[in-house]
């Protein structure tokens, strides 16, 4: 039997009914004016729909979204894991925040998102910022009236990191600064587990939405102005997987692709073990599709792939964008690149450099190994030093501005017509 991973209405009515139950809440805390959140995303799309989200529930719970902190009543950071870095920054912009408690001390400060949902980070952010007030996971996003209100209630930190395989909240209200260019969550989660990546951790279990609360979320955000719309999920080539309806991401695509209205579609993040031919005859015959494919290869050297656990080789990999070449002449190439995993060498790098050339992406998102607690990298042992790691990725950035520059050069000869 399927598991039911959608929140019933009965629960989503009362969280609405939280949400009124904060709005009176403010109304007697501030009398005189209507409070003001702040809210900051860090990290991908799918953080950022997140807090697309976060901000409509906030909007309807009687707050008024401001760009600054500093007279904020309530900041919230929706926070990123994927790699160290981003982790600590967000533990820099924590501590900057004791200096605005201190001139508010009513001030509600929430921290969310993915590093909230790892139970040490949780744990870290208890012990080390005592001024922080809420800390909520990932999984408990939809129910950010009910933490709110206890919150405000007791007077009392909140700190729920409760793990869990993830569930689907539909008729979240959404707050967009942008309603041109649209993020549209399609799926949640990650199944795959790639050995460096701590996302399965973060965000649970795959789970696709249903085809129909999908395609009515199109049209309403086609009639609402939009041009583009970006559909989301980690992996979205096994979209439906496991669920009650067949529709495959081929299926839904042609039923986006059948909407009236003068808009584009783009869609993140396909993985190439999952990029089927039946994919690629849909792209290729699709009206609205903005001919822009994001295919992450990670690195160019099957012994590294296989450590990473990412299901293909380099040779299937390029044949696919070998299809995808053939079939679409006018397609934009994207990739995501790590540098510097662990025990890759320097000739196992190279091949990365080689398939780089071959491929000629128009863009590509590089990054040095960051290592994940709780992923199987972690534990592997890491005996290149990080100023060689370094040196290679700059290498990797100079071959792709020379392959950039080159392209734009092509470009501007065929603009001008010889
Ligand atoms: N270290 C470095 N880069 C990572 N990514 C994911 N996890 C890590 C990590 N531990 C990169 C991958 C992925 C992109 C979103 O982030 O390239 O495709
Ligand atoms: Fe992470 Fe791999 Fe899942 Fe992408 S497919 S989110 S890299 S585990």
């Amino acid at each position: 039997m399927l598991k039911d991973i959608f929140v019933s209405e009965k629960q989503m009515k009362e969280q609405i009914e939280y949400s009124e139950k904060v709005k009176s809440l403010l109304c007697v805390r501030y009398p005189d004016k209507k409070p003001k959140a702040f809210t900051h995303t860090y990290g991908c799309q799918g953080n950022v729909a997140d807090g697309e989200r976060i901000r409509g529930m906030l909007a309807a719970m009687g707050y008024d979204l401001t760009n600054s902190p500093e007279n904020a009543d309530l900041v919230l950071y929706n926070t990123c894991a994927i790699r160290e870095h981003a982790e600590n920054r967000v533990f820099g912009n924590i501590g900057a925040l004791k200096k605005y408690k201190k001139q508010n001390p009513g001030m509600v400060i929430a921290i969310c998102g993915c590093m909230a949902q790892q139970s040490y980070v949780a744990q870290k952010i208890e012990k080390s910022f005592p001024y922080v007030d809420l800390v909520f996971g990932t999984h408990a996003l939809h129910r950010l009236p009910e933490l709110l209100s206890k919150t405000l209630c007791r007077g009392k930190r909140i700190i729920d990191a409760t793990e869990s395989d993830g569930v689907i909240a539909e008729g979240l209200p959404v707050a967009r600064d942008n309603n041109t260019d649209v993020f549209l969550p399609i799926m949640y989660g990650c199944d795959n587990f790639c050995s460096y990546c701590v996302v399965p951790l973060v965000r649970g279990r795959e789970r696709s939405r249903r085809p129909e609360e999908i395609i009515k979320e199109a049209g309403d955000i086609i009639a609402g102005g939009a041009r583009l719309i970006t559909l989301l999920g980690q992996n979205v080539n096994s979209y439906g997987k496991g669920s009650e309806s067949d529709t495959d991401f081929s299926d839904l695509i042609r039923m986006l692709d059948a909407l009236p209205g003068d808009f584009q579609f783009d869609f993140m993040t396909s993985h190439p073990k999952d990029c089927s031919k039946k994919l690629i005859d849909t792209l290729a015959g699709s009206k609205h599709y903005c001919r822009h494919l994001h295919l992450p290869v990670q690195c160019g050297s099957d012994r590294i792939l296989k450590a990473m656990n990412r299901g293909y080789t380099r040779a299937q990999y390029l044949s696919l964008i070998e299809l995808v070449k053939n079939r679409m002449p006018d397609i934009s190439l994207t990739t995501d690149i790590i540098v510097g995993f662990p025990s890759e060498t320097y000739e196992e790098f190279c091949q990365t450099l080689s398939l780089v050339e071959k491929v000629r992406y128009d863009s590509m998102y590089t990054f040095v190994f960051s290592p994940r607690k709780g992923t199987k990298a972690y534990e592997m042992e890491d005996a290149v030093p990080k100023s060689e790691k370094m040196k290679w990725f700059s290498q990797l950035l100079k071959l792709q501005e020379k392959i950039q520059k080159e392209k734009q050069k092509i470009k501007k000869t065929t603009q001008m017509g010889c």
